[in-house]
Protein backbone atom coordinates (compact mmCIF):
# COMPACT_ATOMS: atom_id res chain seq x y z
CA UNK A 1 0.00 0.00 0.00
CA UNK A 2 0.94 3.66 -1.02
CA UNK A 3 2.36 5.61 2.13
CA UNK A 4 1.24 8.58 2.60
CA UNK A 5 2.02 10.81 5.83
CA UNK A 6 -1.19 12.57 6.48
CA UNK A 7 -3.43 9.35 5.48
CA UNK A 8 -3.34 5.81 7.46
CA UNK A 9 -4.69 2.70 5.10
CA UNK A 10 -7.35 0.28 6.13
CA UNK A 11 -8.07 -2.49 5.16
CA UNK A 12 -11.88 -2.65 2.95
CA UNK A 13 -13.05 -5.64 4.81
CA UNK A 14 -13.53 -3.59 7.53
CA UNK A 15 -16.08 -1.73 6.46
CA UNK A 16 -18.82 -3.73 6.99
CA UNK A 17 -22.24 -3.65 8.92
CA UNK A 18 -25.01 -1.47 9.38
CA UNK A 19 -23.35 0.94 12.29
CA UNK A 20 -22.24 3.94 10.58
CA UNK A 21 -18.56 4.90 10.39
CA UNK A 22 -17.33 7.76 12.48
CA UNK A 23 -15.29 8.99 9.58
CA UNK A 24 -14.55 9.53 6.47
CA UNK A 25 -13.22 7.36 3.87
CA UNK A 26 -10.54 8.26 0.96
CA UNK A 27 -9.59 6.74 -2.31
CA UNK A 28 -6.14 7.63 -3.87
CA UNK A 29 -6.51 8.80 -7.55
CA UNK A 30 -3.61 10.05 -10.00
CA UNK A 31 -1.87 10.76 -6.38
CA UNK A 32 -4.60 12.85 -4.85
CA UNK A 33 -7.15 11.86 -2.33
CA UNK A 34 -10.54 11.86 -3.08
CA UNK A 35 -12.70 11.93 -0.23
CA UNK A 36 -15.19 8.41 -1.34
CA UNK A 37 -17.48 7.42 1.72
CA UNK A 38 -18.75 9.61 3.84
CA UNK A 39 -18.96 10.35 7.72
CA UNK A 40 -21.88 8.16 8.39
CA UNK A 41 -22.47 6.09 5.47
CA UNK A 42 -23.04 2.16 6.30
CA UNK A 43 -21.83 -0.89 4.28
CA UNK A 44 -24.54 -3.72 4.23
CA UNK A 45 -26.65 -5.33 1.50
CA UNK A 46 -26.58 -3.26 -1.73
CA UNK A 47 -24.60 -0.98 0.04
CA UNK A 48 -21.75 -4.08 0.84
CA UNK A 49 -22.50 -5.17 -3.22
CA UNK A 50 -21.91 -1.62 -4.64
CA UNK A 51 -19.03 -1.38 -2.44
CA UNK A 52 -17.16 -4.62 -3.46
CA UNK A 53 -18.09 -3.97 -7.30
CA UNK A 54 -15.59 -1.60 -7.04
CA UNK A 55 -12.78 -4.19 -6.91
CA UNK A 56 -10.77 -1.22 -4.72
CA UNK A 57 -7.36 -2.13 -3.58
CA UNK A 58 -7.10 0.46 -0.78
CA UNK A 59 -8.63 2.99 1.17
CA UNK A 60 -7.63 5.65 3.78
CA UNK A 61 -8.51 7.19 6.91
CA UNK A 62 -7.17 11.10 7.59
CA UNK A 63 -4.77 10.01 10.40
CA UNK A 64 -6.65 11.70 13.12
CA UNK A 65 -9.73 9.38 12.60
CA UNK A 66 -8.02 6.25 13.34
CA UNK A 67 -8.76 6.01 17.05
CA UNK A 68 -12.60 6.32 16.29
CA UNK A 69 -11.72 3.60 13.39
CA UNK A 70 -10.78 1.14 16.30
CA UNK A 71 -13.75 1.97 18.22
CA UNK A 72 -15.81 1.38 15.07
CA UNK A 73 -14.21 -2.00 14.57
CA UNK A 74 -14.08 -3.21 17.90
CA UNK A 75 -17.71 -2.48 17.98
CA UNK A 76 -18.86 -3.70 14.82
CA UNK A 77 -17.57 -7.15 15.36
CA UNK A 78 -18.81 -7.37 19.28
CA UNK A 79 -22.20 -6.47 17.70
CA UNK A 80 -22.07 -8.89 14.83
CA UNK A 81 -20.94 -11.95 17.44
CA UNK A 82 -23.32 -10.71 19.83
CA UNK A 83 -27.22 -12.52 18.99
CA UNK A 84 -28.62 -10.31 21.49
CA UNK A 85 -27.56 -6.54 19.92
CA UNK A 86 -30.49 -7.25 17.55
CA UNK A 87 -29.14 -7.22 13.88
CA UNK A 88 -29.73 -9.05 11.35
CA UNK A 89 -27.67 -12.85 11.14
CA UNK A 90 -27.10 -11.43 6.84
CA UNK A 91 -25.91 -8.29 8.01
CA UNK A 92 -23.78 -10.01 11.46
CA UNK A 93 -22.04 -12.77 9.02
CA UNK A 94 -21.65 -9.51 6.51
CA UNK A 95 -19.48 -8.07 9.09
CA UNK A 96 -17.75 -11.33 10.75
CA UNK A 97 -16.75 -12.28 7.07
CA UNK A 98 -15.31 -8.48 6.65
CA UNK A 99 -13.37 -9.11 9.42
CA UNK A 100 -11.96 -12.43 8.56
CA UNK A 101 -11.32 -11.65 4.91
CA UNK A 102 -9.04 -8.73 6.75
CA UNK A 103 -7.43 -10.68 9.16
CA UNK A 104 -6.81 -12.84 6.11
CA UNK A 105 -5.29 -10.17 4.42
CA UNK A 106 -3.41 -8.93 6.99
CA UNK A 107 -1.10 -12.73 7.55
CA UNK A 108 -0.82 -12.60 3.40
CA UNK A 109 0.90 -8.95 3.39
CA UNK A 110 2.97 -10.41 6.61
CA UNK A 111 3.38 -13.80 5.98
CA UNK A 112 6.32 -14.37 8.11
CA UNK A 113 5.46 -11.79 11.00
CA UNK A 114 3.84 -13.72 13.96
CA UNK A 115 1.28 -11.01 15.14
CA UNK A 116 -0.81 -11.48 12.15
CA UNK A 117 -0.91 -15.10 12.34
CA UNK A 118 -1.99 -15.20 15.83
CA UNK A 119 -4.45 -12.59 15.52
CA UNK A 120 -6.15 -14.75 12.21
CA UNK A 121 -5.50 -17.59 14.63
CA UNK A 122 -7.57 -15.76 17.34
CA UNK A 123 -10.21 -14.71 15.00
CA UNK A 124 -11.03 -18.16 13.68
CA UNK A 125 -11.64 -19.53 16.68
CA UNK A 126 -14.22 -16.88 17.43
CA UNK A 127 -15.43 -17.83 13.62
CA UNK A 128 -15.50 -21.52 14.30
CA UNK A 129 -17.68 -21.45 17.61
CA UNK A 130 -19.96 -19.51 15.64
CA UNK A 131 -20.91 -21.52 12.69
CA UNK A 132 -21.00 -24.84 15.83
CA UNK A 133 -23.73 -22.75 17.74
CA UNK A 134 -25.36 -20.08 15.38
CA UNK A 135 -28.34 -22.34 13.38
CA UNK A 136 -28.21 -20.59 9.41
CA UNK A 137 -24.74 -18.92 9.98
CA UNK A 138 -23.34 -20.98 7.15
CA UNK A 139 -26.45 -20.78 5.06
CA UNK A 140 -25.85 -16.62 5.28
CA UNK A 141 -22.08 -16.71 4.76
CA UNK A 142 -22.79 -18.54 1.69
CA UNK A 143 -25.33 -16.48 0.74
CA UNK A 144 -22.62 -13.21 -0.28
CA UNK A 145 -22.06 -13.29 -3.32
CA UNK A 146 -18.76 -13.79 -4.56
CA UNK A 147 -19.00 -10.62 -6.92
CA UNK A 148 -15.03 -9.50 -6.81
CA UNK A 149 -13.73 -13.48 -6.65
CA UNK A 150 -11.96 -12.54 -4.16
CA UNK A 151 -9.18 -15.16 -2.46
CA UNK A 152 -10.20 -14.10 0.61
CA UNK A 153 -13.86 -14.32 0.71
CA UNK A 154 -13.18 -17.64 -0.80
CA UNK A 155 -10.93 -18.18 2.08
CA UNK A 156 -13.72 -17.61 4.51
CA UNK A 157 -16.34 -19.75 2.49
CA UNK A 158 -13.81 -22.42 2.94
CA UNK A 159 -13.26 -21.97 6.35
CA UNK A 160 -17.10 -22.07 7.04
CA UNK A 161 -17.58 -25.34 4.93
CA UNK A 162 -14.55 -27.03 6.86
CA UNK A 163 -15.60 -26.28 9.63
CA UNK A 164 -19.14 -27.49 9.15
CA UNK A 165 -18.05 -30.22 7.33
CA UNK A 166 -15.87 -31.09 10.33
CA UNK A 167 -18.45 -31.00 12.77
CA UNK A 168 -20.74 -33.15 10.69
CA UNK A 169 -18.13 -35.50 10.49
CA UNK A 170 -17.75 -35.59 14.48
CA UNK A 171 -14.48 -34.41 14.91
CA UNK A 172 -14.43 -32.93 18.72
CA UNK A 173 -10.91 -31.06 19.16
CA UNK A 174 -12.09 -27.58 19.06
CA UNK A 175 -8.25 -27.01 18.74
CA UNK A 176 -8.38 -29.36 15.44
CA UNK A 177 -11.31 -27.58 13.97
CA UNK A 178 -9.81 -23.97 14.07
CA UNK A 179 -6.39 -24.73 12.98
CA UNK A 180 -7.91 -26.91 9.96
CA UNK A 181 -10.17 -23.41 9.53
CA UNK A 182 -7.19 -21.36 9.52
CA UNK A 183 -5.74 -23.27 7.42
CA UNK A 184 -8.62 -23.14 5.14
CA UNK A 185 -8.73 -18.87 5.29
CA UNK A 186 -5.58 -18.67 4.15
CA UNK A 187 -4.76 -21.86 1.56
CA UNK A 188 -4.77 -19.76 -1.20
CA UNK A 189 -2.01 -17.33 0.19
CA UNK A 190 0.02 -17.56 -3.18
CA UNK A 191 -3.26 -16.20 -5.42
CA UNK A 192 -3.26 -12.67 -3.44
CA UNK A 193 0.28 -12.01 -4.09
CA UNK A 194 0.16 -13.07 -8.00
CA UNK A 195 -3.19 -11.93 -8.33
CA UNK A 196 -4.00 -14.45 -10.79
CA UNK A 197 -7.60 -14.51 -12.31
CA UNK A 198 -8.90 -17.40 -10.70
CA UNK A 199 -12.08 -17.27 -12.78
CA UNK A 200 -13.32 -20.56 -14.69
CA UNK A 201 -12.64 -23.63 -15.64
CA UNK A 202 -8.72 -23.95 -15.20
CA UNK A 203 -8.44 -26.95 -17.98
CA UNK A 204 -9.61 -24.06 -20.08
CA UNK A 205 -6.39 -21.73 -19.07
CA UNK A 206 -3.72 -21.22 -21.73
CA UNK A 207 -0.85 -23.02 -21.40
CA UNK A 208 1.05 -20.58 -19.39
CA UNK A 209 -1.51 -19.59 -16.89
CA UNK A 210 -1.54 -23.42 -16.29
CA UNK A 211 1.50 -23.82 -15.31
CA UNK A 212 1.40 -21.03 -13.18
CA UNK A 213 -1.78 -21.97 -11.58
CA UNK A 214 -0.57 -25.45 -10.57
CA UNK A 215 2.12 -23.97 -8.78
CA UNK A 216 0.60 -21.91 -6.47
CA UNK A 217 0.68 -24.28 -3.29
CA UNK A 218 4.28 -24.87 -3.69
CA UNK A 219 4.99 -21.58 -4.47
CA UNK A 220 2.60 -20.16 -1.47
CA UNK A 221 4.55 -22.74 1.12
CA UNK A 222 7.73 -21.35 -0.34
CA UNK A 223 7.30 -18.15 0.92
CA UNK A 224 6.12 -19.27 4.57
CA UNK A 225 9.43 -20.71 4.88
CA UNK A 226 10.80 -17.94 7.13
CA UNK A 227 8.23 -19.02 9.10
CA UNK A 228 8.82 -19.99 12.64
CA UNK A 229 5.71 -20.40 14.13
CA UNK A 230 3.07 -21.76 10.95
CA UNK A 231 1.18 -24.97 12.33
CA UNK A 232 2.24 -27.90 10.44
CA UNK A 233 -1.74 -28.79 9.67
CA UNK A 234 -1.93 -24.87 8.20
CA UNK A 235 1.17 -25.69 5.94
CA UNK A 236 -0.08 -29.24 5.16
CA UNK A 237 -3.87 -27.58 3.67
CA UNK A 238 -1.51 -24.67 1.92
CA UNK A 239 0.79 -27.51 0.56
CA UNK A 240 -1.78 -30.20 -0.16
CA UNK A 241 -5.20 -28.87 -0.69
CA UNK A 242 -5.12 -29.48 -4.70
CA UNK A 243 -4.40 -32.97 -3.85
CA UNK A 244 -6.88 -35.67 -5.39
CA UNK A 245 -6.95 -39.11 -3.39
CA UNK A 246 -6.59 -40.68 -6.67
CA UNK A 247 -3.16 -39.17 -7.46
CA UNK A 248 -4.73 -36.91 -10.23
CA UNK A 249 -4.22 -33.79 -8.17
CA UNK A 250 -1.61 -31.23 -8.46
CA UNK A 251 1.74 -30.48 -7.07
CA UNK A 252 2.56 -33.27 -6.35
CA UNK A 253 0.37 -36.33 -7.18
CA UNK A 254 -0.15 -37.69 -3.91
CA UNK A 255 -2.53 -40.46 -3.05
CA UNK A 256 -5.44 -41.01 -0.26
CA UNK A 257 -2.38 -42.69 2.25
CA UNK A 258 -0.33 -39.88 2.07
CA UNK A 259 -2.73 -37.06 2.80
CA UNK A 260 -4.39 -36.36 6.19
CA UNK A 261 -8.45 -36.72 6.63
CA UNK A 262 -8.61 -32.95 8.07
CA UNK A 263 -6.49 -31.65 4.40
CA UNK A 264 -8.90 -33.42 2.78
CA UNK A 265 -11.71 -31.69 4.58
CA UNK A 266 -10.57 -28.84 3.12
CA UNK A 267 -9.78 -29.73 -0.39
CA UNK A 268 -12.89 -30.92 -0.97
CA UNK A 269 -14.18 -27.77 0.68
CA UNK A 270 -12.23 -25.85 -1.69
CA UNK A 271 -13.15 -27.62 -4.89
CA UNK A 272 -16.64 -27.05 -3.90
CA UNK A 273 -15.80 -23.40 -3.05
CA UNK A 274 -14.15 -23.13 -6.31
CA UNK A 275 -17.41 -24.34 -8.80
CA UNK A 276 -19.85 -21.83 -7.23
CA UNK A 277 -17.44 -18.85 -6.47
CA UNK A 278 -14.61 -18.93 -9.38
CA UNK A 279 -16.53 -20.41 -11.99
CA UNK A 280 -20.03 -19.47 -11.60
CA UNK A 281 -22.23 -22.73 -10.82
CA UNK A 282 -25.22 -22.28 -8.67
CA UNK A 283 -25.11 -24.59 -5.49
CA UNK A 284 -27.14 -27.23 -6.87
CA UNK A 285 -24.89 -27.94 -10.16
CA UNK A 286 -21.50 -27.72 -8.35
CA UNK A 287 -22.92 -30.47 -5.67
CA UNK A 288 -24.15 -32.58 -8.00
CA UNK A 289 -20.92 -32.16 -10.25
CA UNK A 290 -18.74 -32.77 -6.87
CA UNK A 291 -21.07 -36.08 -6.28
CA UNK A 292 -20.58 -37.29 -9.91
CA UNK A 293 -17.71 -35.87 -11.94
CA UNK A 294 -15.29 -35.34 -8.61
CA UNK A 295 -16.19 -38.94 -7.04
CA UNK A 296 -12.74 -40.55 -6.73
CA UNK A 297 -10.78 -37.55 -6.21
CA UNK A 298 -12.33 -36.83 -2.79
CA UNK A 299 -13.26 -39.41 -0.14
CA UNK A 300 -16.80 -40.32 0.29
CA UNK A 301 -16.96 -39.72 3.48
CA UNK A 302 -16.05 -35.82 2.98
CA UNK A 303 -18.02 -35.85 0.09
CA UNK A 304 -21.16 -36.86 1.89
CA UNK A 305 -20.67 -34.52 4.75
CA UNK A 306 -20.51 -31.60 2.32
CA UNK A 307 -23.59 -32.33 1.16
CA UNK A 308 -25.00 -33.13 4.42
CA UNK A 309 -24.27 -29.67 5.44
CA UNK A 310 -25.84 -27.89 2.07
CA UNK A 311 -28.76 -29.95 2.86
CA UNK A 312 -29.05 -29.57 6.38
CA UNK A 313 -28.46 -25.63 5.98
CA UNK A 314 -30.34 -25.16 2.47
CA UNK A 315 -28.10 -24.22 0.12
CA UNK A 316 -29.15 -26.80 -2.12
FE1 LIG B 1 -5.84 -23.39 -4.47
FE1 LIG C 1 -8.90 -22.28 -3.20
Amino acid sequence: MIKDPDYTAIRIGTLRGDNKIPFDVFVRVAGKMILYCRRGDSFEGERLARLKAKKLKAMYIDKGDEIPYRQYLEENIDRAYNAAAGKSLLVRCEVIQGFQQAAAEEFMENPVEKFAYDHAKSSVQRFSDFIDKEKGALAAFLSIPNSDKSITHHGVNVAALSIAMAQAEGVKDPKIISLMALGALVHDTEHYYTGFDVGGNPSAYPKAALEVYKKHPLDGAHRLQGSKFLDQLVLKIITQHEEHLDGSGFPLGLLEKDIEPMVMIVATANAYDRLVGFEGQDPKTALKSMLIDKLGAYPLKQLQALQEVLKNNQVV
